[in-house]
């Protein structure tokens, strides 16, 4: 590709500080005060269509998955719709059960991945409705999807994706309060969630504005052989994306759980050698989260929090401002990329190009 890299030593660093204004275009000209509601123009579904959907089902792979897990969680908090993801080429293999009363919706940056683009030719075929989400307009998928919201990130260079991510979270949450406010979400609540979106821009200058105390955070896990993610309920898919990053670039492995099955299995492995990194909002959950903490310490295991407010059995915490719970999960995945970018950056990893990796997989 041959985008300016803009004063940026690599894509991923430019895409990370281009997130505000990402962020900015995917709520521009959507968000309609008057009703506490945001109007999509490509959705192409009826209130009363939108109101005979019993299911969703998200489709999409790597990041993408992990976008349309946090979307699924954003939908049915909204719209009190059962949603949830899957990986696109786990649906594909399995011989899954099309049901005409879910509304299938594939996530994709490029819009060409294969596997996902299968899945929706599948579905089609059998005569299922399936918008998408997608960033590059035109693409595959966005053709055969029969509606659906743009995410407006701008282009992505980078292999792995940061802002595309995180735009595209947001256009979930957009879709939430869409479908929401057809169904049951209140005015107030529509409105609570707007004020929260439009925080959104400034709230990720503010964390990106920390950088240089992330850096020195992630000088200290550099040399790590492998990291422990955790996160509960809405925490959980942050901590699963935050993992994708730092093994795709860094080349550590990582593995994410959510933090209540620690005691069914990883925690055997907590050990000096092997530090946590816990998403631990203050939502309903954070004595929860406090808990688990406290069962890693006593295990002598180095914890890194990215939490609201310093947490005391953490050796590092990153606080990042609130915003509304539901919308707290795109703000906690930033200071993750940053963290990723710059553990793989001390190790002198190829950041743009991580080996075997491709941006678009565009066969089987
Ligand atoms: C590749 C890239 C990932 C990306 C995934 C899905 O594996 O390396 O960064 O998340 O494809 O790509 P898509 O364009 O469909 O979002």
């Amino acid at each position: 590709a041959s985008y300016d890299m803009g004063g940026h030593d690599t894509y991923m660093h430019k895409e990370i500080s281009e997130q505000p204004d990402a962020v900015d275009r995917v709520l521009r000209g959507r968000i309609d005060d008057r009703f506490s509601t945001v109007h999509l123009g490509g959705l192409n579904l009826d209130p009363r269509e939108a109101r005979t959907i019993r299911r969703i089902k998200i489709l999409g792979c790597g990041t993408s998955y992990h976008a349309g897990l946090i979307g699924a969680s954003l939908i049915e908090g909204m719209a009190r719709i059962p949603a949830d993801a899957e990986p696109a080429s786990e649906f594909r293999y399995r011989n899954p059960v099309v049901d005409p009363d879910t509304l299938y919706i594939a996530v994709s940056q490029s819009g060409e991945t294969y596997d996902v683009l299968a899945a929706v030719q599948e579905l089609k075929r059998k005569g299922a409705r399936v918008l998408g989400v997608v960033n590059v307009v035109g693409s595959a998928i966005a053709r055969e999807a029969d509606g659906g919201v743009y995410v407006h990130a701008g282009p992505e260079v980078c292999v792995v994706s940061t802002k595309c991510f995180t735009n595209t979270v947001v256009a979930f949450a957009l879709l939430a309060l869409h479908l929401g406010r057809i169904r049951d979400l209140s005015v107030t609540d529509g409105k609570r969630i707007i004020e929260g979106l439009r925080k959104l821009p400034a709230q990720i200058e503010e964390i990106l504005k920390t950088e240089d105390e992330i850096k020195s955070i992630a000088a200290e896990y550099a040399g790590a052989q492998s990291m422990m993610f955790i996160g509960r309920v809405r925490g959980y898919p942050v901590a699963l994306e935050a993992s994708l990053k730092l093994k795709e670039i860094s080349y550590i492995h990582a593995e994410a759980y959510p933090a209540s099955e620690l005691k069914h299995g990883p925690l055997a492995l907590i050990e000096p050698a092997l530090p946590t990194v816990a998403i631990v909002p203050d939502d309903d959950l954070l004595e929860k989260n406090r808990a688990a903490l406290e069962e890693i310490k006593a295990r002598s295991g180095r914890i890194l929090a990215v939490a609201h407010q310093p947490q005391a059995k953490a050796d590092h915490t990153i606080v990042v401002p609130k915003n509304e719970d539901e919308l707290d999960p795109i703000l906690m995945g930033i200071p993750l990329q940053l963290f990723a970018y710059h553990t793989a950056l001390a190790m002198g990893r190829d950041i743009d190009k991580p080996r075997n990796l491709a941006k678009s997989v565009t066969v089987e």
